[in-house]
């Protein structure tokens, strides 16, 4: 796709409503602003709310900001936009186009579908506040986006979107609820948020446990993890090779595959089953209706680990950037 052929003339010429200020919602509004596109934030009393005012916005309640739009942005955290939805559903008017960042609910069914309205998705690569940033420095991030009905004017309207809050900085991928649904949750949970944060933490343990000094270990196993994935994305798997020592790369080859193997491949394509058949989502919203107890628990344990008081020491002491 040819991303200079994508004008902000569509959008230009719709007002839309930004509900929920936090990560995605303040980076969209905010490149949409910069864009010349008319934006409206729709926020409950809170610091979403709080911080909106200081972004210059005069935030409303949800069901004006709904009244005034011709397209409705739900971005609220997953769990939370079926509630929400349900009960602002009757401000939609025939015609209103509704966006997600994410399309855990629409594909799940947790909200219900109106033959009157348009539906779409519209997703960065990358957090919020990432987006603005690469926004703010004349660029912007990946991005996909998907509509629930084939329609060319629709599908203008979207890239024109896209491109106003930044997603078409490299690439943006044309793709379908289910698929975005399926890759983003299973890259969470098997690399980005599942595998690569307990590899660390299990490889840090292991040196300490043997008596290694936990900063050694937390720079061997946790800070150079950043450095490599940079390595990888500027040169790609190939010519990291050439970047690393011998060592490093014989050292990776004969015990790499001790970790990750059919076992660990096995396991992936069970995650993937989970994810597609549903289940996942079913024991989400289950843990979501319970308070969310296991998620209270591990941020409790991480926040007395060793693990974290030694990112404290270094973040504190050291030069690792402290968000
Ligand atoms: N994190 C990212 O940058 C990222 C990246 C890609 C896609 N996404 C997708 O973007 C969407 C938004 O995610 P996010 O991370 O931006 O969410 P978030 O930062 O957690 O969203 C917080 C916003 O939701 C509001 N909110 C929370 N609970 C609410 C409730 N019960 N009633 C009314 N408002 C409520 C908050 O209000 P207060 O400020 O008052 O608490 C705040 O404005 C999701 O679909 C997510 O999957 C996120």
């Amino acid at each position: 796709m040819d991303l200079n052929s994508i004008s902000l003339g569509a959008i230009q010429e719709k007002t839309v409503a930004i509900l929920g200020y936090g990560n995605q919602g303040r980076a969209q509004a905010l490149n949409l602003r910069d864009s010349h596109v008319k934006v409206i934030v729709g926020a409950r009393e809170g610091i979403g709310f709080q911080l909106a005012i200081k972004d210059r916005f005069l935030p409303v309640s949800f069901e004006t900001a709904i009244l005034k739009a011709d397209v409705v942005m739900y971005l609220f955290p997953d769990q939370i936009i079926p509630e929400i939805y349900l009960e602002t559903k009757k401000f939609f008017k025939p015609n209103t186009i509704i966006g997600f960042a994410h399309g855990f609910s629409y594909h799940f069914g947790g909200i219900e579908i109106l033959e009157s309205c348009q539906y779409f998705l519209a997703g960065s690569k990358g957090a919020g506040a990432v987006l603005r940033d690469a926004f703010e420095r004349g660029g912007g991030l990946p991005g996909v986006y998907a509509l629930n009905k084939e329609n060319p004017e629709l599908e203008n309207l979207i890239k024109s979107y896209s491109k106003a809050i930044g997603l078409t900085g490299h690439i943006l991928l044309k793709t379908s609820f289910q698929e975005e649904t399926e890759c983003d949750l299973f890259g969470e949970q098997t690399v980005l948020c599942g595998g690569l944060m307990q590899l660390m933490e299990a490889a840090f343990e292991t040196l300490v446990e043997n008596g290694l000094n936990p900063e050694m270990a937390f720079l061997e196993c946790c800070y150079e993890a950043k450095t490599i994935i940079e390595l990888w994305m500027s040169y790609g798997p190939h010519g990291l090779t050439e970047k690393i020592s011998a060592t490093a790369f014989y050292g990776g080859l004969t015990r790499g595959h001790r970790l990750i193997n059919e076992t660990i491949k096995l396991e992936m394509k069970k995650i993937f089953k989970e994810i597609r058949d549903g289940s996942f989502a079913k024991e989400w919203i289950q843990e979501v209706e319970n308070g969310q107890p296991s998620l209270i628990k591990e941020r409790t344990r991480l926040r007395n680990s060793k693990l974290e008081e030694t990112y404290q020491t270094l973040a504190r002491d050291c030069f690792i950037p402290k968000k």
